[in-house]
């Protein structure tokens, strides 16, 4: 954790929105954090290629440490950037999709409400892409069935849909090489919990990854594979 470095772009924002609006700007706590910089790879090592990504379900690549899951999709339209989103420490804004369509966003598969996430037994998260789910308010939106939250990947994964207020999914930096078509990560930003994540799966990622393995940071690339190769159940809700 100490070897990555924080750049505080939201704090820059609203200092200069300080300075033009001729008042300090609020302090903002919402921050991009650099990691490693990984090459999204298949199961064979070879660089994933955008154009042959599927948009019938979501993809699992674990970022930024060995044991953190996060979503891959390719949404049917383009997510436009500039969402504003709020967690508990501040605002940030979001990227939006890279690509030659803008329609490929990461958000991180730990649920932003208890830290539900994909398993290789189960996941009672995931995504479903329009036409899948019969209730309109979850066709193209990942849902977890825990406790019915439903965040938007196509808005920087907002929460949608549910009364009581939970942060969005943090958000994956992603980069685009478009001579190459291939993809790469390279940052969190928003409301990132691994911490809390280490703490409440202590024994279940010492069990799946070894002692240690699952915060040790992913270093030159990250196995992206389908949800539904990956978990072996998925819950529908
Ligand atoms: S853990 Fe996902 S909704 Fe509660």
């Amino acid at each position: 954790m100490d070897r990555r470095r924080l750049i505080k772009i939201c704090s820059v924002t609203a200092a200069l929105a300080g300075i033009r609006g001729g008042a300090l700007g609020s302090a903002n706590a919402a921050e991009l954090k650099e990691y490693k910089r990984v090459k999204l790879v298949d199961d064979k090592g070879q660089a994933i290629k955008i154009k042959t990504l599927s948009t019938k379900e979501a993809y699992i690549f674990h970022y930024p440490y060995k044991g953190t899951p996060c979503f891959l999709i390719n949404l049917p339209n383009k997510a436009v950037a500039g969402e504003k989103l709020t967690t508990d420490d501040g605002e940030y804004t979001w990227e939006g999709g890279v690509g030659p369509e803008s329609r490929v966003v990461a958000l991180t598969a730990i649920c932003a409400h208890q830290l539900a996430y994909p398993t290789r037994e189960h996941t009672s998260i995931s995504y479903y892409p329009p036409g899948e789910n019969p209730d309109p308010q979850r066709a193209g939106q990942i849902v977890c069935c825990e406790h019915a939250r439903v965040f938007d990947p196509a808005h920087g994964g907002k929460m949608i849909a549910h009364n009581k207020v939970t942060q969005p999914l943090a958000a994956i930096r992603l980069e685009y090489d478009p001579g190459k078509d291939e993809l790469y990560a390279s940052g969190v930003y928003g409301a990132e919990r691994f911490d809390d994540f280490f703490k409440a799966y202590k024994q279940e990622l010492i069990k799946e990854y070894g002692p240690g393995v699952a915060k040790e940071e992913a270093v030159d690339s990250a196995a992206v594979v389908l949800l539904s190769k990956y978990s072996a159940i998925r819950d529908m809700c």
